[in-house]
């Protein structure tokens, strides 16, 4: 169990392992906006190959890999179909208007999947008076509801279709190796379902800063401009990198452990009275819990529980959030299980 409070608010509170503060003392570094940073260009080559993808671009965050991508694939005025509670869309301070100048459509999702046949309805016909649409976005696991993994079926259905109307995907994978943990579908198959695609080292994978957003050359070099614009070219940038590269070999195989605790919390927390599964699966590392007992809300219960030595999030009046990540251990887990137990029996 962590010596201090058991955080279960975020899979960014992660911190860097002994082996990655290491790999930054150690690391090669030069100048990445004139390209020479030997350790941002290995990470970028390494994953893009896993992925099959053609090239990489590092960057300080998720959120700058989403809007990025999003302002290298669209022009402005272009549409851009979301999910409602997707990240990029509800997340990022109105970015997709403010950076790509794109024209946003939001469909509502289940479990982050956008229906195909709501998808047929808002794919414009070519007229000179609509906005045309350009993009969809996806968010593998999708965070709102409660780290959903798509599924393989419906990734190649929406690819299909997308390949049918010419519009473009772009994939929100901040917590793709969540589902490839679960799914044990191969790298390459998720990356040809695909545009473009970015994976976040920053949470679950435990490194300080950075994601990576993946896609063919053209796509990259425009995206990199991009980042350029926002201010995300940053110089001897490899000490950060080299974190990545450690991730990939250390908490990338281990991240199906973070899952098992989400999952065993989420089991344990379904005997409880006064709460409930605000999801219908526990799929990967988050759970959203509904407080139901008339005495309490979420920040209520959040004050409570941080008492008793955990920290989870409330978002709005009555849902819990707890996510699982690498300084949680099973003692974290039973320490939650039981100031849970005792605020709403006591
Ligand atoms: C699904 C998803 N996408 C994107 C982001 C943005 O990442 P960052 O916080 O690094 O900007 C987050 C952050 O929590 C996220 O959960």
């Amino acid at each position: 169990m962590s010596p201090g409070p058991s955080d279960f608010r975020s899979d960014t509170v992660t911190l860097p392992t002994p082996a990655m503060m290491a790999a930054m003392v150690e690391a090669e570094v030069g100048d990445d906006v004139l390209g020479d940073d030997p350790t941002v260009n290995a990470l970028e080559a390494r994953l893009a190959q896993m992925f099959g993808k053609e090239a990489g671009l590092f960057v300080p965050s998720g959120t700058m890999a989403n809007q990025a991508a999003v302002a290298a694939h669209v022009f402005p005025g272009e549409e851009v179909i979301v999910e409602t509670n997707s990240h990029i869309f509800r997340y990022e301070g109105g970015g997709l208007a403010r950076v790509a100048g794109a024209h946003v459509r939001t469909l509502v999702g289940d479990g982050g999947q956008l229906p195909l046949d709501e998808l047929n309805r808002a794919v414009r016909h070519p007229s000179v008076q609509e906005p045309r649409t350009a993009l969809l976005c996806l968010e593998q696991t999708h965070l709102f509801s409660g780290g959903a993994i798509l599924p393989l079926p419906y990734l190649e259905q929406v690819f299909d279709f997308s390949r049918e109307k010419d519009v473009l995907v772009h994939v929100d994978g901040a917590r793709l190796f969540n589902a490839v943990a679960e799914t044990g579908v191969e790298l390459p198959v998720y990356g040809n379902l695909c545009d473009s695609l970015m994976i976040s080292l920053s949470k679950g994978l435990s490194c300080p800063v950075g994601s990576v957003l993946m896609g063919d050359g053209a796509f990259i070099e425009r995206a990199r401009r991009a980042r350029k614009w926002l201010g995300g070219g940053m110089r001897q940038v490899g000490y950060l990198a080299a974190c990545g590269l450690v991730a990939l070999d250390e908490t990338v195989p281990e991240i199906g452990e973070d899952n098992a605790r989400c999952r065993r919390l989420g089991s344990v927390t379904l005997g409880l009275e006064g709460i409930r599964l605000a999801q219908e699966t526990v799929d990967t590392n988050i759970l959203f819990l509904e407080v139901t007992a008339r005495e309490w809300d979420a920040p209520m219960m959040v004050s409570a529980l941080e008492d008793k030595g955990v920290l989870a999030l409330a978002m709005g009046d009555r849902l819990l959030r707890f996510v699982t990540h690498r300084h949680i251990q099973d003692g974290d887990v039973d320490r939650a299980v039981a100031a849970l137990q005792s605020i709403l029996e006591g």
